[in-house]
């Protein structure tokens, strides 16, 4: 179990892990901020890796809400469930596109650390059309991007897709501690 780190994953799947090291405490502060989680009763986390959101997440949760982090990465998953006891906590091997059916009824808010500027296209779409149906009216969601890709196309297809799916975005400042240094898209309001 000790040797599955995101590094570790990331050199045998490469395009599923997207990331040559878990995001930063920093990153994760950022990530969880400002999105309502304390009032939150139920939250899905996509990607969770080696659980650097999910910590965040449940030190802002209320007791009785709950979080579902679904992973596709089977041995991550395992790790997570191994490594966190936590009631609220449920980890869900799967793919990111089925949180609706993971969540099992409306989400307010979704944390994301999938690797979209390296997914397939259409699951990439499909995934984000996933979310926009499993929030609230007023649902928040956020995920990050790394500052050297934001301009090239998918980094820019990926700010386009959620400008067409969510009323408000915005974008966070820089996160320099984290490698590599990255921001936050913070979008509210699906547009249903
Ligand atoms: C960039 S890493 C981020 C991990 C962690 N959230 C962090 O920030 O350190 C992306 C994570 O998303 C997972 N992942 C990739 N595609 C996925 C999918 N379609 N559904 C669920 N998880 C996925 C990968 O296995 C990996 O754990």
């Amino acid at each position: 179990m000790s040797a599955v780190s995101l590094t570790t994953q990331f050199l045998r799947r490469p395009l599923m892990t997207g990331a040559v090291a878990a995001s930063s405490r920093r990153l994760a502060r950022a990530m969880t901020q400002h999105i309502g989680l304390e009032e939150a009763k139920l939250v899905v986390e996509l990607g969770p890796g080696t659980g650097v959101f999910t910590d965040a997440v449940l030190g802002l949760l209320a007791p009785d809400a709950r979080l579902m982090a679904i992973e596709l990465n089977p041995h991550l998953a395992e790790r997570l469930v191994a490594t966190r006891r936590d009631d609220r906590l449920t980890v869900v091997h799967g793919a990111a596109a089925e949180l609706a059916r993971a969540a099992g009824g409306p989400v307010d808010a979704v944390v994301s650390g999938l690797p979209w500027t390296v997914m397939p296209p259409d699951e990439r779409r499909r995934t984000l059309d996933a979310v926009v149906r499993a929030l609230t009216p007023n649902g928040r969601f956020t995920t990050f991007a790394y500052l050297h890709a934001a301009w090239t196309p998918p980094g820019r297809r990926l700010a386009a897709d959620l400008r067409n799916r969510f009323h408000a975005v915005d974008r966070g400042p820089v996160v320099w501690p984290n490698l590599p240094p990255a921001f936050v898209h913070r979008a509210v309001s699906p547009r249903q």
